[in-house]
């Protein structure tokens, strides 16, 4: 239980998890691969048009698997943006490569594409572009410098399933993506994700990377009479559990976006006044993406604001959280070369963005309480 009244994100049903799961459990295969997950992933491959998904424990593990499948070596390259979760660059500084920070931009805080040409080096291997908020980066121009280059794109979409760029489902534009159903997401599954497959070519050794390392994959399908190690790997495929509560949701995604759809407009218009009139900015989003509703941020005038704001609302039981601390300023980043003012547009974003309680079952009369306290607060 949330200590809060009104607390940033309280996870639940949509529909048929419990009985998915009593199910999964009666059909006597609860570990990955049965019946669920094969489920989910036709599903996913469905709606989004991908080559393959797999379901995988995380999307960090997902990008785990993106490294391996890169083939990403000890003194490779990766530019990552310095506003992300860990695991973005974390998952390739496992195989050994550097990650270079890149700023973003002001307006989405999705990595900046103008700066992507004065990143890359003869020792760049891939760009992994963060849809921050589920709001599509600009992925013309990173897959067209992409392949001028020859350099890989990995599209850490944790918090954009089924939104769209220019109409395209994000996570179809990079040769590979990752997805997140960790509880905090739109669709859930407690901890989960997806490795997307957009280029046929990674699918084999994908199956393998996934299942510790062996052509399991081959042996259940029946063209292998004996499976083995093949290939480096690890445990990342889920428990058929979990995929059965994830496809009671993936079932609702039309419902889910269309209730958290309504709750971002109903906080745009509700605070659209008072923001104009504090020196706030409400995000913006481009006229040719369709978002995931994913979150609402807001941008505040001063790390000092925010700090107030979160006391404010805090005095009357409702948390509003901050995101991301640059990379580049962490412990690692720093040890990596960074320095404090590499990334600026990220050292003022992190300190000034506050995100509002957001989660499928906001009432109404608690959202009008979060937007009524909003409006009592003097900036
Ligand atoms: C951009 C981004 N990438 C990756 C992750 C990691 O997701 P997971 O918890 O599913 O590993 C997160 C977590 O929220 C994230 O925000």
């Amino acid at each position: 239980m949330s200590a809060y009244r009104i607390p940033f994100n309280k996870p639940g049903l949509v529909g048929h998890e419990l009985t998915y799961i009593a199910d999964a459990i009666h059909r006597g295969h609860s570990a990955g691969d049965g019946c669920y997950t094969a489920r989910c992933h036709d599903m996913l491959q469905r709606e989004m048009g991908c080559h393959r998904a797999l379901l995988t424990t995380s999307c960090t593990h997902a990008l785990e698997m993106c490294a391996l499948l890169l083939d990403i070596q000890p003194g490779d390259e990766v530019i990552v943006p310095s506003f992300t979760f860990v695991s973005t660059a974390n998952a390739f500084v496992l195989r050994g490569a550097k990650p270079v920070f890149i700023d973003v931009r002001a307006d989405t805080l999705n990595l900046d594409e103008t700066l992507l040409e004065q990143c890359i080096t003869p020792r760049t291997k891939a760009i992994v572009p963060v849809h921050y908020a589920g709001v599509g980066c600009e992925m013309e121009v990173i897959n067209s410098v992409a392949g001028r280059h020859g350099l890989k794109v990995v599209e850490d979409n944790a918090h954009g399933l089924f939104a769209r760029y220019k109409g395209k489902y994000l996570g179809t534009f990079g040769q590979l993506a990752t997805q997140s159903f960790h509880e905090t997401k739109n669709v859930i599954c407690g901890e989960g994700g997806a490795l997307i497959i957009n280029d046929p070519m990674y699918v084999e050794r994908a199956e393998i990377i996934r299942e510790k390392g062996t052509n399991r994959s081959r042996f259940y399908r029946g063209e292998v009479d004996k499976y083995t190690w093949v290939d480096l790997g690890s445990s990342f495929l889920p428990s058929d559990l979990l995929a059965a509560f994830l496809l009671a949701q993936l079932e609702k995604y039309k419902e889910i976006r269309a209730t958290r759809q309504r709750i971002w407009q109903t906080y745009a218009e509700g605070l659209s006044e008072w923001a104009r009139s504090s020196g706030v900015s409400l995000p913006h989003i481009p006229p040719y993406v369709e978002q995931s509703y994913h979150m609402f941020y807001l941008m505040m005038p001063s790390l000092e604001t925010r700090a107030r704001l979160i006391e404010h609302l805090k005095a009357r039981s409702i948390l509003a959280v901050f995101h991301y601390v640059p990379l580049h300023l962490s412990e690692m980043g720093l040890r990596f070369g960074a320095h404090p003012g590499d990334c600026p547009i990220t050292e003022s974003a992190s300190d000034r963005l506050l995100r509002l309680p957001f989660y499928n079952d906001l009432s109404s009369d608690e959202q009008a309480e979060v937007i009524e306290a909003m409006r009592a607060f003097p900036c």
